[in-house]
């Protein structure tokens, strides 16, 4: 959609684009009935966060002494043995380019949990978004908000979810939202209603997200945007900055640094913040199990 376009869309159009996303360029869906509890009447939700899974099409593959299968394996268990609301993955998806049959394994693996709740996957730097969107895309696909951009969002009980693409080029690792994602961005933001809102991406912000500045002046002045989710470094950190929570996902996969761990994390969000529980299951385990508070910006 150029910029021309999207601003002389109606209010109600754009909305309806939008939202359509969370039922359209959605990975997986549960089935008509299996979802307990609709989320969206909820007070608080619990999801889990996830990035950077890496997963090959070889069960084997390993890297720095790492299975990813074997985390992810292990951390779905996790998963389904308390399950949450729903769940965001915030890309790097496959282990390097993509490829239909890697995704095909990730989807295989996640079928399970997406039969009983949402599932929203982004793209990162090691993925190829055409077989991202050829292995996951369902039939009632909607369209595309921004041409060859995957965004997804969606309502989660007290807060509302936008995942954005930051993929550039596959396998290449500075990352980029582009100037119609931005474009888009900034009139959704501007339509849509004052629900406290998570925005998600891939690529760590200030490090090696080339259009950083500008994705930053959209976000830190809108008050709705509570905080910011991303992945790519495989480090788990929560900062703040100008009142925006940045939290950092350790990765599934495999660990840069041996102080990290790997695992993913538990978020309990309300309107007036979140909690997030570090569930490590492999790397450093130090702060496996610890709760981090946060209060959203008023
Ligand atoms: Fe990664």
């Amino acid at each position: 959609m150029s910029d021309g376009s999207q601003r002389h869309v109606s209010r109600r159009r754009f909305l309806s684009l939008g939202l359509a996303l969370a039922g359209g360029v959605v990975a997986m869906k549960p089935r008509p009935g299996r979802a307990q509890d609709a989320p969206d009447r909820k007070d608080m939700v619990r999801w889990a966060f996830l990035s950077d899974t890496h997963i090959a099409a070889d069960p084997d593959n390993h890297f720095r002494g790492f299975y990813p299968h074997r985390n992810f394996r292990a951390v779905l268990s996790q998963i389904d043995s308390n399950l949450p609301d729903g769940m965001v993955i915030t890309g790097d998806i496959s282990r390097s380019r993509g490829g239909l049959d890697a995704y095909a394994t990730v989807q295989s693996m996640l079928t399970p949990l997406a039969e009983k709740r949402p599932i929203y996957l982004g793209v990162g730097n090691h993925d190829n978004r055409r077989d991202f969107v050829t292995a996951f895309e369902n039939s009632d696909d909607s369209g595309e908000a921004v041409k060859d951009k995957h965004i997804v969002t969606a309502m989660a009980g007290p807060v509302r979810m936008i995942i954005l693409d930051s993929l550039l080029y596959t396998n290449v690792f500075g990352g980029m939202i582009g100037r119609e994602q931005r474009t888009w961005l900034e009139t959704y933001l501007h339509v849509c209603d004052d629900t406290p809102t998570i925005v998600f991406l891939h690529h760590t912000p200030r490090a090696d997200l080339l259009d950083n500045r500008r994705l930053f002046e959209i976000l830190t002045p809108c008050q709705k945007v509570k905080a910011v989710v991303f992945g790519h470094s495989h480090k788990y950190e929560i900062l703040e900055s100008d009142g925006l929570k940045l939290i950092n996902l350790p990765a599934v996969g495999y660990n840069f640094t041996n102080a990290q761990p790997v695992g993913w994390v538990e978020a309990r969000l309300t309107g007036a913040g979140g909690e997030f529980v570090l569930h490590a299951v492999g790397g450093n385990p130090k702060k496996d199990g610890r709760t981090t508070m946060v209060r959203w910006r008023a």
